[in-house]
């Protein structure tokens, strides 16, 4: 079994190095694991955030756990040497079109949750975000226009194809849950949401003990704060479920927790091939100072060790470790508790 670690900016390497210890606690026989660079570090280092070396690695491992990239002293770099350009290009090199971003209610957590304890208590919904298409990927400039005014703009577009192979991704997800499946879209402004919206209604057609619904991204903003225990599965755009998944966070308690999942068709030895990190960035603002949650990073391990080595035991006592650590009261920074990054990672590892 080959792993890839990719820690990155900021907080990254700090969460990294937590998730590291308890990878190594596993003592998974076999494991072989490798380091690369990749975002800020990676620009400053080889002059660009994605080296040849970096996604050589990543190609050849059987899962990548990915930390977080972003660096204020590099958001003027033109825009293909940003530190963001490491992880859309590892999306889109390597065919990651699946994102799976899981947000459920931890026991004694409900205090924490910007939403009321009661409500809290029912979420348990996945995001299945679209990863390699819509605005983030279609043509894109600055231009010109006919009376000398700068103009940005950026294609928002999706192929049938695309919608299917994530649809499916998505309808099979719900047949291994609730059976409950809402599609997120703006059909009624948008084109590529109204075919977005006719391709899922065709899928459909092959999940009939699936019951679909759909809903308009504004609203299902809405009804994720008012009622998130309505949702069992949300199939979304790369944009939409960019951001629902950054506020799911909150009705959970805090970014610090989810983690994500990004797989595309590739199988190896031991599962899918997938790209493992957690929702949140390299949050600047905090970086050095030990204060970052580890968890969504250690819980991005146990997805890698689910999706792509086939552990999935190894993967529930990871998320048990966890769920323990919470339930027990160890609370970061993010949850208005005192501890810190460190002793977060020695809180899960002694419930491992
Ligand atoms: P962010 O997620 O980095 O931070 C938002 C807020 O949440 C900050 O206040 C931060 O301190 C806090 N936070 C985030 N993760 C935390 C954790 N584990 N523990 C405690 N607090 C945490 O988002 P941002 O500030 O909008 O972006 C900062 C940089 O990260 C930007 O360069 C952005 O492009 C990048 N980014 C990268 C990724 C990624 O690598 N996957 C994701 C999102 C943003
Ligand atoms: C995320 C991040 C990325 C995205 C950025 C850093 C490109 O926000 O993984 O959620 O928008 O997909
Ligand atoms: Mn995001």
């Amino acid at each position: 079994m080959k792993i890839a670690l990719f820690p990155g900016d900021g907080i990254g390497p700090e969460i990294m190095d937590e998730a590291r210890r308890v990878l190594d606690a596993l003592d998974l026989p076999g494991l072989v694991v490798f380091e690369g660079d990749v975002g800020g570090i990676a620009y400053k280092r080889h002059g660009h955030p994605l080296p040849e070396e970096t996604l050589t690695m990543a190609r050849a491992a059987d899962g990548v756990l990915f930390g977080a990239v972003g660096d204020p002293e590099c958001d003027n770099l033109e825009r293909h040497l940003r530190p963001e350009q490491a992880i859309l290009g590892l999306r889109a090199e390597l065919g990651l079109f699946a994102n799976l971003r899981p947000a459920t209610t931890f026991a004694g957590l409900e205090d924490m949750s910007a939403l009321k304890p009661e409500i809290a208590r029912e979420i348990d919904v996945l995001i299945v975000r679209e990863l390699n298409g819509d605005v983030y990927f279609g043509e894109k400039g600055m231009r010109e226009t006919a009376n000398g005014e700068r103009e940005g703009y950026d294609l928002m577009s999706y192929a049938e194809s695309e919608v299917r192979r994530i649809a499916h991704v998505a309808f099979r997800a719900a047949q291994g849950r609730k059976h409950r499946l809402c599609s997120v879209d703006k059909a009624n402004v948008l084109e590529t949401s109204q075919l977005w919206r006719d391709v899922i209604i065709e899928t459909a057609a092959d999940y009939p003990e699936i019951e679909l619904s759909h809903m308009y991204v504004d609203n299902a903003a809405m009804q994720l704060v008012k009622k998130p225990g309505q949702f069992d599965v949300i199939v979304t755009g790369n944009l939409f479920g960019d951001i629902l998944s950054d506020q799911a966070s909150m009705c959970v308690g805090s970014i610090g927790l989810l983690a994500s999942a990004a797989l595309g068709e590739r199988q190896t030895e031991f599962g899918t091939f997938g790209m493992y990190e957690p929702i949140h960035g390299s949050a600047p603002d905090i970086a050095g100072q030990g204060k970052a949650n580890p968890m969504a990073m250690i819980l991005s391990l146990a997805m890698l060790l689910r999706h792509s080595l086939g552990r999935e035991d190894d993967a529930v006592r990871v998320e048990n470790a966890v769920a323990k650590a919470l339930e027990d009261g160890v609370l970061g920074g993010d949850l208005g508790g005192p501890a810190g990054t460190r002793e977060i990672g020695d809180a899960v590892l002694a419930r491992l």
